[in-house]
């Protein structure tokens, strides 16, 4: 084969190894095929498959519905769509939190069907015994702090977490558990950006941003967030880089007025 056609996989020693090196680490979601092949090709370091999905695939208010079956699919189809980026993919709401053995075999089931590469877990001490046994199965783990949406109905709202001094503490507590654990990286979001900064640098393992200022060794963004998909939803942390709602609904309405007006297609638009 020639050494043109071998195409490397990001990996968790990669990740690890970037923040060593000062590099930052670039996140975006993704949830299916055409979008994962337009951001591995940008040179996207993590494709997550984030739980994300319930929301802005799906229509769904919180991250709390979406089965495994459902992440499998959009997984599996994120992995197809990239060649050089991690796939990260979300366990969902209700496949880790109980029994280490229930997390054990949704971890297995996960990557055996969909093919990924790492899986995200949202909590800390509390579910550190369910995260060891999926790591020492082989599957790399990243840890999830701060805001973690499968808890909104805890939180109440999806406002900045760890803002006192008794959650920034049990934050701190949690993420040295995460690394002490084996995880290879802790996303941390929507938390004050200092604690974020102190956090990360207490720790050897990276920590992926959102909302969590810059301080963090890399960033993350929900896809359709930066691409202006999601209308009216704009966050302080959010920078837009596209309007694809504004596209969209001005190339559609020229659809629609080209077919009524008998304009689409033209002669040299048919066989
Ligand atoms: O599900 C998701 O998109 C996430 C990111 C917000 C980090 O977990």
């Amino acid at each position: 084969m020639s050494v043109n056609k071998i195409i490397k996989r990001v990996t968790t020693s990669i990740i690890k190894d970037m923040k060593l090196r000062g590099e930052k680490i670039s996140m975006l979601t993704g949830y299916d095929y055409s979008m994962a092949k337009a951001l591995d090709e940008a040179g996207i370091d993590i494709i997550l498959v984030g739980d994300s999905a319930a929301n802005v695939f799906a229509g769904y208010e919180t991250t709390l519905p979406i089965t495994l079956d459902n992440m499998i699919y959009h997984t599996s189809a994120v992995v197809r769509g990239s060649k050089r980026a991690m796939v990260l993919a979300d366990l969902p709401f209700g496949e880790y939190q109980g029994s280490v053995d229930k997390a054990y075999e949704a971890a297995v089931r996960m990557m055996k069907e969909s093919g990924a590469h790492a899986l995200k877990l949202e909590g800390g001490e509390e579910i550190i015994d369910n995260i060891k046994k999926i790591i020492n199965a082989g599957i790399p783990v990243c840890g999830h702090l701060g805001l973690t949406p499968q808890s909104i109905n805890k939180f109440g709202d999806f406002g900045v977490r760890a803002k006192e001094e008794a959650e920034a503490n049990r934050l701190k507590t949690d993420a040295l558990a995460l690394q002490e654990a084996g995880c290879f990286a802790i996303v941390l979001e929507k938390i004050p950006a200092q604690l974020a900064e102190e956090v990360s640098k207490s720790l050897a393992i990276p920590t992926i941003g959102i909302g969590a200022g810059n301080g963090c060794d890399g960033q993350v963004l929900v896809v359709n967030d930066m691409l202006g998909m999601t209308k009216g939803f704009k966050p302080k942390f959010l920078r837009q880089y596209a309007n694809l709602y504004e596209q969209i609904t001005t190339a559609a309405s020229q659809y629609i007025a080209d077919v009524k007006a008998s304009d689409y297609p033209n002669e040299n638009e048919q066989y």
